[in-house]
C-alpha cells in the first residue's frame, strides 16, 4: 500500500491520495492529524505538507508514519527549505535597498504565515524531527530521484532556482526504526513539547 498524504490537486495514479479537503481525485478525505488508520503500508509521499502542521502535529505525524510503515517502508517528504528562504529575501539592513526591506519583511512572514504554513524545516531539523519520530536513516535527495522506483518522479510543486548547499525544497527519505535506548540527539524534544502547550 502507497499513500500520498496532502494530495491536494496532485494526486497520483497507484497511491492512495489523502487530503484533509473531499476534491476530484482525493480516495480518503481525513485529517491526518487524528492519525492514519492504516497499516502494513510500503510507501508514504508527502509533497509541501508537512510544513502545514505545527511542530508538535508534524511531530505526532510522523511518529504515526513510522507506526504505520512496514518495518523497511519508505517515508518521502518535501518541504520548503528555511535555509533558502532566509538565504534568498533577507540580509543585514545595511546590504538591502529600501525595496529589499520592504519584500524581505513581507515574503519571509509569507513564508512562515501564508498559504496556511505553520512551521518551516531546514534539514537538520526535519532530520532530528524523523529521528525522534523514531525512523533510523534520513537521506537527502534531488527533487524527482531516488533509488526505489516507486519513489522516483513523484513531486510535482512548483520549484525556485536552488542555492549552492541551500535547495528551495528538502526532499528526504525516512527508513528504519531507531533503538529507542539508542544514541539520540534529542535537543529538539523540549521545543516539541513547548509547541503542544502552547
Ligand atoms: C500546499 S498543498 C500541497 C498539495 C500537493 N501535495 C502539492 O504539492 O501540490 C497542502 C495540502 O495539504 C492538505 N492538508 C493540510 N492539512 C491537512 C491535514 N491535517 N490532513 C490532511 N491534509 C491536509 C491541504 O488540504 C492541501 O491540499
Amino acid at each position: 500500500m502507497k499513500l500520498h498524504v496532502g494530495s491536494g490537486s496532485s494526486p497520483l495514479e497507484g497511491w492512495t491520495n489523502i487530503d484533509v479537503a473531499a476534491a476530484d481525485g482525493v480516495d480518503c478525505a481525513l485529517d491526518v492529524r487524528r492519525g492514519l488508520p492504516f497499516d502494513d503500508v510500503d510507501f508514504i509521499f508527502a509533497e509541501h505538507f508537512l510544513e502545514h502542521l505545527t511542530l508538535a502535529e508534524g511531530s505526532v505525524f510522523l511518529r504515526e508514519c513510522r507506526r504505520v510503515l512496514r518495518p523497511d517502508g519508505v517515508l518521502r517528504i518535501s518541504t520548503p527549505n528555511l535555509d533558502w528562504v532566509w538565504l534568498t529575501h533577507y540580509k543585514h539592513p545595511s546590504e538591502m535597498s529600501e525595496d529589499e526591506q520592504l519584500l524581505g519583511c513581507l515574503e519571509m512572514n509569507r513564508a512562515f504565515h501564508g498559504w496556511g504554513h505553520q512551521f518551516l524545516y531546514n534539514l537538520r531539523t526535519l532530520t532530528l524531527a524523523l529521528r525522534h519520530a523514531r525512523f533510523e536513516t534520513v537521506s537527502t535527495h534531488w527533487y524527482g530521484e531516488s533509488e526505489t522506483a516507486e519513489l522516483r518522479g513523484l513531486e510535482r510543486h512548483e520549484r525556485h532556482a536552488d542555492l549552492a548547499g541551500a535547495p528551495s525544497v528538502i526532499v528526504v527519505e525516512a527508513v528504519g526504526r531507531r533503538d529507542p535506548e539508542g544514541d539520540f540527539d534529542a535537543r529538539i524534544a523540549p521545543y516539541v513539547r513547548d509547541a503542544e502547550v502552547h
